[in-house]
């Protein structure tokens, strides 16, 4: 019971103390990336990181639900890129380090849990349902491999 308030209380002071920062802001890879240099380094060789290269001029908004980050095409896009947050849920909430430390905070205030086969799934068919080369699409593909 005390733990449990314990925690109940810190996740309290946890939402209150970002009080400044709403679920759906973005803070952009670059930030993401200070924290997470391994992470970023791999993102960055993929296609996620590069479908800037597409186009010759800002792709239009129905191109932008899935070539960029953000809220297109029903708000603006923030970066023209698979960016951490168009996976992993916008940031600015939970990206503090206190929180970050917190799964159960982190989660509360945005993060995507995409622990389980089908919650990584259900990601990756918001873009890559329709898409095909005619090559198989394999959701369990690492997305930014990093050695450990
Ligand atoms: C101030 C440093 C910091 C920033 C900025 C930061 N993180 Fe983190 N992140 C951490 C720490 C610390 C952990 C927990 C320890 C670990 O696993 O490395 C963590 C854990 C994670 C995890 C693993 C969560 C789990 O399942 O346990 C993910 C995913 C993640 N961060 C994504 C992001 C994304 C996306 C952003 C940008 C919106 C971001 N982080 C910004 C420090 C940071
Ligand atoms: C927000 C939309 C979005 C999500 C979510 C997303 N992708 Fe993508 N993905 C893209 C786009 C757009 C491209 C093409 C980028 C380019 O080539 O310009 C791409 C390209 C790729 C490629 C390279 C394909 C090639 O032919 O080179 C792989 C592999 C991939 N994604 C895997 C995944 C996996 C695995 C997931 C889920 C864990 C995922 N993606 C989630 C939008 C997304
Ligand atoms: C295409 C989707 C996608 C993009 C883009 C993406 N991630 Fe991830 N990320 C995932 C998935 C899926 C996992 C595995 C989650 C799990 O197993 O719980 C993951 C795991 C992580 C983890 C946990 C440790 C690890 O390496 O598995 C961190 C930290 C992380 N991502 C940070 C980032 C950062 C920082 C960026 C941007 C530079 C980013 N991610 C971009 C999908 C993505
Ligand atoms: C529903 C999500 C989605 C939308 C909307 C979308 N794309 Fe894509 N696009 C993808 C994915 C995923 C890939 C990479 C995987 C693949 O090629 O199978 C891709 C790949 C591409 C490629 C590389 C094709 C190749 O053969 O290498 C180009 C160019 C492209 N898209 C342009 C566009 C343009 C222009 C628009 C808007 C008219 C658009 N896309 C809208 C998801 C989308």
């Amino acid at each position: 019971m005390a733990s449990r308030l314990a925690f109940g209380l810190a996740l309290c002071a946890a939402l209150i103390g970002v009080a400044g920062a709403a679920r759906r802001d973005w803070t952009g890879s670059a930030a993401c990336g200070s924290c997470h240099p391994k992470q970023l380094a791999s993102w960055q060789a993929t296609r996620h990181a590069m479908t800037r290269d597409r186009f010759a001029e800002r792709p239009a908004g129905k191109c932008l639900s899935c070539h960029a980050t953000g809220e297109a095409p029903a708000g603006p896009a923030v970066a023209v890129e698979v960016g951490c947050e168009a996976c992993h849920g916008a940031g600015a909430a939970y990206a503090a380090d206190d929180l970050m430390r917190n799964k159960v905070a982190a989660q509360a205030l945005g993060l995507a849990d995409l622990s389980t086969p089908k919650a990584r799934t259900a990601l990756c068919m918001q873009c890559h349902a329709r898409a095909t080369k005619g090559e198989p699409f394999d959701p369990a593909a690492p997305v930014h491999p990093v050695k450990p």
